[in-house]
């Protein structure tokens, strides 16, 4: 298997590390920096678990390969909070009762603030759109959406 040495910015550090080329980025996240938030699901791009920000955009981490992120800047779950406070999405996401299994939040919030980012007011239609690739068992989405509304006004 060959190896490669790849640069890229993990929440705002600097990671040099040498991948192999079939890996993924959420197995790199999770195995090799640690950063277990990001979840696997379905490793097959239709669950959204995965998700984390790529250059500010949602990606689900593990239908791209590591190799591909040389020079990129990586955003996952454990970014959001700013010096240990907790972005508005994910404060408002708790007390919403957004969360019951877990499993989906950590992609719903970095799709969530990927969106909040790009457009800080968004509608419940915006809303949706931008979650339609997270699934949720549990919660029916509602108190998700809620939450992001909610969010929008903390920021
Ligand atoms: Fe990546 Fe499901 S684990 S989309
Ligand atoms: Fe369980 Fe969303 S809270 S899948």
């Amino acid at each position: 298997m060959a190896y490669h040495k790849i640069t890229l910015t993990v929440n705002g550090e600097t990671e040099q590390i040498d991948v192999p080329s079939n890996m993924t980025l959420l197995k790199m996240l999770r195995e090799r920096l640690g950063k277990t938030g990001t979840k696997n699901g379905c490793s097959a791009g239709e669950c959204g678990a995965c998700t984390v920000m790529i250059n500010g955009e949602p990606v689900n981490s593990c239908m791209i390969l590591a190799v591909e992120c040389d020079g990129l800047e990586i955003v996952t779950v454990e970014g959001l909070a700013d010096n240990g406070a907790l972005a508005p999405v994910q404060e408002a996401i708790m007390e919403s009762g957004g969360i019951q299994c877990g499993f989906c939040t950590p992609g719903v919030l970095i799709a969530s603030q990927a969106l909040l980012n790009r457009n800080p007011n968004p509608s419940e239609d915006q809303i949706r759109e931008a979650l339609v690739g997270n699934l949720c068992r549990c919660t029916g989405y509602v108190r998700i959406i809620e939450a992001v509304q909610e969010a929008a006004q903390m920021q």
